[in-house]
């Protein structure tokens, strides 16, 4: 079985509720015919507006973080199963952004991807390396410790229902995507790893992100490991993230 292109929107933190909406009405008659999997993935405050306005199409909604425990004192926390009470389906984990910014770590990503599993929240897990860690040649090494550390809690027969994303970390937000070479070479290297796991690798989707625009889209997507894009900036615009969707063919 091909595997479906995967296109997803990191909002990020963009978007009133009303800006969501006009979105989610825009984008929508763009990409009727699409057969390809479209998550958005808005803030927590936009969730609910975005499953509304989507039901009915087969846009998918993703959170863009979750807590790993169901409930508990954990201020300003949200969990797998309030997500999945507002028809959420999926849930990124391990941006690079929560990595840097807010402390994310591998040990409590090895908890958040078993969580949302067993909430059926499909997981888009994200890994990729920093501008130093490539110069050094390292980037093998970083995408497998990732990998490892938080695939850790997850059995074998269920790593085909995690997305991954791989970000170079340079890449995001720079305007400087990585080349078609350098995105081919990690994602399937990170398939590699899937399988040395012992999962149903041919059967994970991995997404390449980082500055992917509606001018570059095409090329990175029909490379043979890279089965859809995590896009941020480009994905604000429901004319450009259009154009994304409709490159992976
Ligand atoms: P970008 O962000 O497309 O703006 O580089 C990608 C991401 O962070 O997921």
């Amino acid at each position: 079985m091909p595997r479906t292109p995967y296109i997803a929107a990191n909002w990020k933190m963009n978007k009133t509720v009303a800006e969501a909406a006009e979105f989610v009405d825009a984008l929508l008659p763009r990409i009727a015919a699409t057969q390809n999997d479209v998550v958005i993935c808005p803030p927590f405050t936009a969730l609910s507006e975005v499953v509304q306005r989507r039901y009915g199409t087969a846009v998918k909604v993703a959170a863009q973080n979750m807590h790993e425990e169901e409930s508990g004192a954990f201020t300003g926390e949200i969990s797998a199963p309030m997500l999945v009470e507002l028809d959420v389906e999926a849930v990124v984990l391990g941006h690079s952004e929560r990595r840097q910014f807010f402390g994310e770590t591998d040990e409590a990503l090895a908890r958040k991807v078993p969580a949302a599993l067993a909430a059926d929240l499909e997981p888009i897990l994200c890994v990729g390396e920093s501008e130093a860690a490539r110069d050094g040649g390292e980037t093998e090494e970083v995408l497998e410790r990732q990998l490892q550390a938080d695939l850790a809690g997850v059995e074998p027969t269920d790593l085909a229902r995690v997305v991954i994303a791989y970000e170079p970390i340079w890449a995001i937000g720079t305007g400087r995507a990585a080349t078609p070479e350098q995105a081919q070479e990690a994602c399937a290297y990170i398939r590699d790893v899937i399988r040395l796991r012992g999962g149903v690798a041919d059967d994970v989707r991995v997404l390449y992100g980082g500055s992917v625009k509606p001018a570059s889209a095409a090329e990175l997507l029909a490379l043979p490991d890279v089965d859809g894009a995590l896009v941020g900036g480009a994905a604000l615009d429901p004319e450009d993230f259009a154009a994304i969707v409709e490159a992976a063919g």
